[in-house]
């Protein structure tokens, strides 16, 4: 029985922790204050979990204790242990593991409860059943969608579109067949028998989605499969009658759709030819057309001197940086060109790397001061005044043909105008294409130098060089 005060002292608690997970939210948009945010949004789980032990009057056997504190105690320890283990070109695939088991769990609290009550005889109201068959549904779908997600990532799947005859009549039939059974319990009072069932068709079609898509395309699956756990966990909230539930899967739900939708646009591709369309699938091999055009390439000595002596020089951070995990030798040779005078300043395409804010969060390991990070509509203008542009690591998101190509996949994407720098240096390890596949003529271009390596390495020599100009 939960008193007046109890119940009082637990809707605030979780007012609070609603309040304290949207300002977390808030600052999480800035690499400056997302540190903070983070610990905003953990005091807000502390707390929502803590009220939640007091909301569901739990009777306090030892049984139930140790079951809670040995789930508590190993998810603990796998969070922390995955925490900080992870490498940053992992994230992506650690996300979607998470993200997977965020929408299971949703999923299967729904059929829990929806269980025990037609067990139990209670009558289960038209509202509650539609809140049980879609939070099943689109939680179970999320789970094993992020699953494959993690697979193809981790390389455990082939990243390839895996597409067989039949799969998009299969994935209708699958679908009708949610809908069918989501009427049947909502509509006729079905039994849990329905809700297993849809629990376990919505699961088949999740695995089903997501097989065709090709691996590189998986950061913005991720993201959307992010959204449907937190609309899985709002509706879990309904049919759990748990406030803060409903408040954090609609933020994780609003925020994922947003990221979707950004991600998207950043591509210049609707999602619709994200989830359909197999582009990035061949973005293994060579580039093909133009092999034969001429190149210029460098020396880090060379290198160096032109950089030792320019006034502004601004470095365009991709993938690849993330690759070479080169992020600590970028810094150094910045400070070295600074030593000398140069100003240095670092132009972040919104969907250069792998995930969204992949090139902050690098920069931010190095300890990078944020005033020299600029997004790319503030510092687009700034190229045709620059000295240099450093390309470390990045391709798709400096190809000019996004511009000017009505032909290549990337045409409309928004780029950084390194082309228009003075000099452009570029480093990269062999003439290959990035993630569209495609070739990038800025490497043609007259003003441009190729130092190839691995980035880490060029980074090093670069600096020594800079230090000896
Ligand atoms: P990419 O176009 O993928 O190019 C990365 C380049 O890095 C490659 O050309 C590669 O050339 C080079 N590289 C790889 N390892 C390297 C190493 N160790 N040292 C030096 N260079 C290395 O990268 P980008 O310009 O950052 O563009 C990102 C792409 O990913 C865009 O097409 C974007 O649409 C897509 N995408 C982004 C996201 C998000 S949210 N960021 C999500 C999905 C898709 P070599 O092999 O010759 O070295």
């Amino acid at each position: 029985m939960i008193t007046d005060a109890r119940a009082a002292f637990i809707d605030v608690a979780y007012l609070a922790s609603a309040i304290l997970f949207i300002l977390g939210l808030k600052r999480l948009s800035s690499p400056a204050t997302a540190r903070h945010g983070n610990r905003l949004a953990m005091l807000a789980m502390t707390i929502a979990v803590g009220a939640t032990f007091l909301d569901r009057s739990i009777t306090w056997s030892p049984l139930n204790i140790g079951i809670i504190l040995v789930g508590t105690v190993i998810g603990a320890a796998v969070g922390i242990y995955f925490a900080r283990t992870v490498q940053m070109t992992a994230m992506p695939q650690m996300v979607a593991l998470f993200n997977g088991m965020g929408g299971g769990t949703a999923a299967f609290v729904s059929v829990a409860e929806f269980s025990s009550l037609a067990r139990a005889g209670t009558t289960i109201g038209a509202g509650e059943a539609l809140s049980v068959a879609a939070g099943t549904a689109i939680g179970a779908l999320s789970l094993t969608g992020s699953l494959i997600a993690f697979g193809k990532l981790q390389e455990l799947i082939s990243g390839r579109p895996i597409r067989f005859p039949g799969l998009s009549a299969i994935n209708a039939v699958l679908f009708i067949a949610i809908l069918a059974l989501g009427t049947v319990l909502v509509g006729f009072n079905g039994g849990d028998l329905f809700v297993w069932l849809l629990l376990a068709v919505a699961m088949v079609l999740g695995v089903l989605v997501v097989l065709p898509i090709g691996g590189a395309d998986m950061p913005v699956v991720i993201a959307l499969l992010n959204s449907f756990t937190g609309i899985a966990a709002a509706l879990t909230g309904f049919v759990v009658d748990n406030q803060i539930l409903v408040v954090a899967g609609a933020l994780v739900g609003a925020s994922g759709g947003f990221l979707t939708v950004l991600m998207s646009r950043a591509m210049n591709r609707p999602l619709t030819n994200v989830l359909f369309g197999a582009f990035g699938s061949a973005a293994a091999g060579p580039a093909k057309a133009g092999e034969e055009r001429p190149i210029r390439e460098t020396t880090p000595e060379d290198a160096a001197v032109v950089m030792a002596y320019a006034s502004e020089v601004i470095i365009v951070p991709g993938y690849g940086l993330a690759v070479a995990q080169a992020q600590h030798q970028i810094r150094e040779l910045a400070d070295e060109l600074e030593k000398r005078g140069v100003r240095v300043r670092y132009a972040i395409h919104p969907v250069a790397g792998r995930m969204p804010g992949h090139m902050n969060v690098l920069l931010a390991e190095a300890n990078v001061p944020y005033d020299q990070l600029f997004e790319m509509e503030q510092i687009n203008n700034e190229f045709a005044h620059a000295d240099v542009a450093l390309v470390v690591g990045a391709n798709d998101v400096v190809n000019p043909a996004a511009r000017h190509d009505p032909s290549s996949p990337i045409y409309g994407m928004p780029i950084l105008n390194v082309d228009q720098a003075r000099t452009i240096i570029v480093l990269k390890r062999s003439m290959r294409p990035g993630f569209a596949g495609i070739e990038n003529e800025l490497f043609h271009n007259p003003k441009t130098v190729m130092l190839f390596g691995d980035a880490k390495e060029s980074l090093v020599k670069l600096t020594n060089a800079v230090k000896s100009a």
